[in-house]
């Protein structure tokens, strides 16, 4: 438990939650494969994570999340302790493979239940759970049968939010569709550094259009079975800038905006695909089928925004289909973090005034934002000035944007513990808690004790 007299770290003054308003969401967020561990526990069945990290050892030092946080065991604890640390908002995903460890059909009431536990257990401590039905853990079996490439996934994935919404629907008022499926069906079906590790243009294709049929239709399942609840998807998004003021470079930039930034998004509000952009594009047609291009199309209540960094883009005549590529932030010296990516709050500023921009978007909540840094353990206690910075000024900046008339209206940091980041492995630790790998003790990190003592104001 939190100890309520720690003092916080002050590095910024005058950032007050009162200036959010009294109806600003405040949370953190997780995702089931990087805290749950308990890979094979009551009847699971093994995800395309699973298969990535044990069979084909693609992680970096063979490092996989079977055990991870434990968080599958511990979650009672941990809920204790977000809920001392007056975390209001969880945000958290259902592990498909542990409901339907095949995919479809027979159920797995273990599963089933151990979702209720924790969604009970949020509540009995007046935590809101908030649910993202995919983060990026499918179903092994189902990538054998071609995974997001298979358009029968808009089926498999249909009969998945229905059993999700019909059994907790009752309790839970917020859902979320997809996490960032730009990071997921680009790293996984094109450059394959995450699973299910394919590299292949087709294949990248097929699986963004899938998913774009999939986001939309989760949407219209959930709100079809659950008029009352707040229905959204989240998106990645980075601000894009040229390298150099050139033209090339421009036109490079606008490119590699249109792919990171708009592919996914511009389709749920009915805007198509960003076809002029980027030209090549036009090859996903071959797997549309008539109506898709209503389909496509979904009312979400909220957007998801979940924002990192910028990036700095240069035309370059070698990379196919692009003609584009992103200059390193180690190479521009500029401040990064653990995961090499620039500190620049004023680019959540720029997406938030992006999204805002779109008339179809109703309401924006950052799903996701945060750091990794080299954080150590000192006498017990973690000391982590730099994440304490970056959470301040990049919520000054989401402060700035709302005053600006920005209909953003919740914030969520990523994340409530360190986890499994992915191709990262362990390395790089993004919570608001330590985590001890070895021995599952947690500590509240300075950043936690910040972010309690400001949620406390008030
Ligand atoms: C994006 C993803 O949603 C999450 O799973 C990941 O750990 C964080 N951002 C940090 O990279």
């Amino acid at each position: 438990m939190i100890e309520q007299d720690h003092p916080a770290p002050q590095y910024q003054d005058g950032l007050h939650k009162k200036a959010f308003g009294k109806e600003f969401k405040w949370g953190v967020s997780t995702a089931a494969y990087q805290i749950e561990g308990a890979h094979e526990a009551d009847g699971k069945g093994p995800s395309i994570w699973d298969d990535f990290t044990n069979t084909k050892k693609k992680v970096l030092q063979g490092l996989h999340a079977n055990h991870t946080c434990d968080f599958y065991n511990r979650f009672p604890d941990d809920l204790d302790l977000m809920r001392s640390m007056h975390i209001p908002n969880f945000r958290f995903s259902l592990s498909w493979p542990r409901i339907l460890p095949g995919g479809t059909g027979s159920v797995n009431q273990k599963g089933l239940d151990y979702y209720d536990r924790l969604i009970d257990n949020c509540l009995s401590r007046g935590i809101e759970p908030w649910v993202t039905l995919y983060h990026w853990d499918l179903p092994a079996a189902l990538e054998r049968q071609g995974g997001w490439t298979n358009r029968d996934v808009v089926q498999w994935f249909s009969e998945y939010v229905q059993l999700c919404a019909s059994r907790y629907g009752d309790r839970v008022n917020h859902w979320m569709v997809l996490n960032e499926p730009m990071a997921f069906v680009g790293a996984g079906y094109f450059l394959g550094i995450h699973a299910p590790g394919r590299r292949n243009i087709n294949a990248f294709l097929a699986a963004t259009h899938h998913a774009t049929l999939c986001q939309a239709e989760g949407g219209r399942i959930l709100k079809q079975l659950l008029p009352q609840a707040e229905i959204g998807t989240t998106f990645s998004c980075s601000h894009i800038e040229p390298y150099r003021n050139l033209e090339r470079d421009q036109k490079a930039a606008r490119r590699v905006d249109a792919l990171l930034n708009r592919l996914f998004l511009e389709p749920s509000l009915g805007l198509g695909y960003p076809f002029k952009d980027i030209p090549y594009l036009n090859r996903i047609e071959k797997f549309f089928e008539p109506g898709d291009e209503n389909r496509m199309a979904f009312d979400f209540d909220f957007i998801g925004l979940q924002n990192y960094t910028r990036e700095l883009v240069k035309y370059s005549f070698f990379t196919p289909f692009l003609q584009a590529k992103l200059v390193p932030a180690a190479r521009r010296g500029v401040p990064l973090t653990v995961m090499g990516w620039e500190v620049y709050p004023e680019a959540i500023y720029h997406m938030l005034h992006r999204f805002n921009a779109y008339t179809g978007i109703k309401k924006i909540i950052i799903t996701e934002n945060g750091a990794a840094f080299p954080d150590t353990v000192k006498d017990g206690q973690v000391n982590d000035p730099d994440r304490v910075e970056y959470l301040q000024r990049y919520l000054r900046q989401v402060l700035r944007a709302r005053q600006e008339g920005v209909k953003v209206e919740g914030y969520f940091v990523w994340s409530f513990s360190d986890n499994f980041e992915w191709a990262e492995g362990y390395h790089p630790r993004f919570g608001l808690v330590y985590v001890d790998f070895e021995t599952q003790e947690r500590i509240v990190k300075s950043s936690g004790h910040w972010f309690s003592q400001f949620l406390a104001q008030g």
